[in-house]
């Protein structure tokens, strides 16, 4: 498998200035008041009978759900599943595989994803991804996180520092760095990297977080400091977060997707999921009768 890197989207970005650019509106982000939670539970992310296609290797079959806003979601499954393949639908990450072919839809917010006209930079920068390996570029923290701001055409220095600490704070992981921002970000910890990369993709201002097995790579204390800090960013985000640990995707989830084979077997309430699931399919998975 061909494992996809943040670097070409956060790359591609285009030197202009898009924070001052009008653009259409998502309802994926709380209020500066916090306010989220007397927000209705709007759709920030769905598919409709969506297909996706390896060459000739079918990996997603008729996928349709909805997300809501400002809420976490996991995706548990089986190895092979289609898991990583539809987060990566959600932000277009598959187009930079060779042979990708899909069919349906797929929708953030009121933007159509695959819709020739739709900006993949701007899709990309909305809807930001962070990976199983923490991958920090070999710079220092304060120019990895920086370093999507710049793209944007940021050249402000007080702006940059301000939002570069905006960032590390919302990433728990400012008080660690403050008095060593122009150190290598790979003298990080293991956990440190990946609060980094988050911190690294907040900057930028997404409206929706795509975590591929965000904590797999860290050690039980660093997997719970991430786990925290995906309950805390739920406020202002809207997080789907793929998980092979069924106990973290009933500590940090609000619904939960079970997959087998490419199909979305079913979606529901965590707790009702993993308690009372509908399906026999998804029994035999969450007791570990296979996968
Ligand atoms: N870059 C790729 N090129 C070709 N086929 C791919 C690619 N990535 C995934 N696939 C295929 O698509 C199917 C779904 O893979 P995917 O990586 O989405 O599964 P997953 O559920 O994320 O698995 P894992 O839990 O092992 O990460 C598999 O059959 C896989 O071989
Ligand atoms: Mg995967």
């Amino acid at each position: 498998m061909i494992e996809t890197r943040p670097t070409p989207d956060i790359a591609a970005a285009p030197p202009a200035d898009p924070p001052a650019t009008p653009r259409p509106s998502l309802p994926v982000r709380a209020t500066e008041s916090g306010a989220a939670s007397a927000l209705p539970p709007r759709v920030a992310l769905s598919a409709r009978k969506f297909n996706l296609y390896y060459g000739t290797n079918q990996a997603l079959r008729a996928v349709s759900l909805e997300l809501p806003a400002h809420s976490v979601s996991a995706i548990i499954g089986p190895s092979g599943c289609g898991k990583s393949t539809l987060l990566r639908s959600f932000n277009r990450m598959n187009d930079l595989i060779p042979g990708v072919r899909t069919e349906g839809v797929v929708q953030v917010g009121d933007v159509n994803v695959f819709a020739p006209a739709t900006d993949v930079v701007e899709l990309r920068r909305r809807v930001g991804m962070v990976f199983q390996r923490p991958n920090p570029f070999p710079k220092s923290i304060f120019e990895n996180v920086a370093f999507g701001l710049r793209l944007l055409g940021l050249r402000n220095r007080g702006e940059i520092e301000a939002r570069v600490e905006r960032s590390l704070l919302q990433a728990a992981l400012w008080t660690e760095v403050r008095d060593r921002l122009e150190r290598p970000a790979l003298q990080l910890s293991g956990g440190q990297q990946q609060r980094l990369c988050i911190a690294r993709c907040l900057a930028v201002e997404p409206d929706v977080v795509l975590m591929d097995e965000p904590a797999s790579a860290l050690d039980p204390t660093a997997t719970a400091r991430i786990e925290e800090l995906i309950l805390e960013l739920k406020a202002r985000y809207t997080i789907v977060v793929v998980t092979h640990n069924m106990q973290q995707a009933a500590r940090v989830s609000d619904r939960t997707a079970f997959m087998l084979n490419g199909e979305l077997i079913e979606i529901g309430e965590t707790r009702a999921l993993f308690t009372r699931p509908g399906k026999k399919l998804t029994e035999d998975y969450i007791t570990g009768r296979f996968g």
